[in-house]
């Protein structure tokens, strides 16, 4: 259990250590130092100590769970979410003050630009702070469990698989999203459906997705199953049954709406199952206020919008351009672009189903050259491929909208070596309580 003969005595998976928090490492985990020994440690924050076990044992480096929280570092205030006496897996970062993570969070992205993309000389705005620090999700997923012969609905406990910590509120979601979760509990419970069991293949139940449309007060579920008859659910929470391949099974499929409707910066969405749409609905607000104010348009402007989901940025942008145009790899979100243009009576605002890949060339094709292409890419970031065909579309403006400042580097430095200058990358904190940062980088030729 010591911690300074860590190297002579090489580790294993499963041991435990006492350790030393000194820092945090880019995706948010804590790191300790034991005589050269980094170990990056879910669960701990700089100033604690704790014991940990270990989920990974590497020669130079390894991986651990914090089990106990011996001393709390001296800047930690009380989690003030918290499930069965555990923190809540979603709010790692509860116990940093907000203004700590703030902090952390802008130097996570300029260490991240300057050490993967040696990038220097842009202008790093401030973070922008989230309007609240709690109840901000509009999205949440729970996994089904047993505990103690009955049903559980929650979130997998920490370092574990099998284990599932019931969720009775979760601080992260509204008290809607959690009434929802907790009523579909109660009727698994109330019509003895069983939890799912992977190892021995048995009962029916695996996951919940709940969405809300926070301005239409509406709740979206997706139950995850596997395939068998089950009772009708809640009809007012609008619920698909998914086999293990994906099908559709049980008595009556798609219950209640298949769209959720959603409102955001005065315009009228629907978002389907399959489509993506940002999980705080206020922040995604303040987002594309940034990105159309990044874009610089004066109205004539044609403007590319890959990766464009539902349409959220385009149909923002629309008003101050000559003429947009979508691109996006999932039909329905597709399908629903084209329905909210015509919803909020936009006419220049047009949408293709295609993979970025793919896609980017027949549209300059189609489209002609633009003006300004915004890219909002999944964490994974663009290929050296995709990134190829941004720099073919020619725009004098690129406008990158990341959630991850580490994919964001180094796309950012391929179009620096093509020619465009990284001018200015703008923070903007849309997950509170966790790590993650969401950026809009200008690159301009
Ligand atoms: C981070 S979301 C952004 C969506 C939209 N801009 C918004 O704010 O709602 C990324 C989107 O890219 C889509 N996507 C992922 N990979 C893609 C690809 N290879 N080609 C085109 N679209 C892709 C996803 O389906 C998702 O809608």
């Amino acid at each position: 259990m010591d911690s300074t003969s860590t190297r002579s005595a090489r580790r294993r998976t499963g041991d435990e250590l006492e350790l030393e928090i000194d820092s945090l490492a880019q995706g948010g985990r804590g790191v300790a130092r034991a005589d050269g020994y980094v170990v990056f440690v879910t669960g701990a924050l700089p100033g604690d100590r704790v014991r940990a076990r270990l989920t990974k044992a590497k020669r130079d480096y390894a991986e651990a769970t914090s089990v106990d929280l011996l001393r709390p570092g001296a800047d930690r205030v009380a989690d003030a979410c918290t499930h069965d006496g555990e923190p809540c897996p979603g709010a790692p970062w509860q116990g940093l003050p907000y203004d700590l993570q703030l902090a952390e969070k802008s130097r996570q992205v300029a260490e991240a630009l300057r050490r993967l993309g040696g990038l220097e000389g842009f202008e790093l705005s401030p973070i922008v702070p989230a309007v609240d620090g709690w109840r901000y999700r509009n999205k949440l997923e729970y996994s089904f469990g047993e505990r103690d012969g009955a049903v559980a609905l929650g979130f997998h406990r920490r370092g574990s698989w099998s284990e599932i910590v019931d969720v009775e509120d979760c601080k992260l979601a509204s008290e809607p999203n959690n009434a929802a979760r907790n009523a579909v509990r109660e009727w698994a419970r109330a019509e003895r459906i069983g939890a799912y069991d992977s190892r021995a293949a048995t009962g029916i139940l695996r996951n919940l997705i709940v969405r809300e449309g926070r301005r239409s007060g509406q709740i979206q579920t997706r139950l995850v199953t596997s395939p068998g008859e089950l009772p009708r659910p809640p009809v007012d929470l609008h619920t698909v049954i998914e086999g293990r391949a994906g099908g559709t099974v049980g008595p009556t499929g798609v219950l209640g709406a298949e769209h959720l409707a959603e409102e955001l910066g005065g315009l009228r969405f629907r978002v389907s199952h399959d489509a993506f749409l940002q999980t705080n609905t206020e922040m995604a607000e303040r987002l594309y206020g940034i990105v159309a104010e990044s874009c610089g348009l004066r109205g004539g402007e044609r403007v590319f919008d890959l990766f464009c989901g539902i349409g959220t940025i385009a149909l923002s942008i629309a008003r101050g351009a000559g003429e947009v145009w979508g691109l996006e790899s999932v039909p329905d979100a597709v399908a629903d672009a084209e329905e909210n243009a015509a919803a909020n009576g936009i006419d220049n605002a047009s949408f293709v189903c295609a993979d970025a890949r793919l896609g980017v060339r027949p549209l300059i094709e189609q489209a002609g050259s633009p003006d300004v292409v915004v890219v909002d890419p999944p964490r994974a970031g663009l290929s050296k491929k995709i990134v190829r065909r941004v720099l073919e579309a020619d725009a004098r403006r690129v406008v990158y909208v990341s959630c991850n400042p580490t994919t964001l580097a180094p796309n950012a430095a391929q179009m620096v070596e093509a020619g465009y200058t990284l001018r200015r990358v703008q923070p903007v904190d849309m997950f509170p309580q966790t790590p993650h940062v969401e950026c809009v980088a200008v690159l301009e030729r």
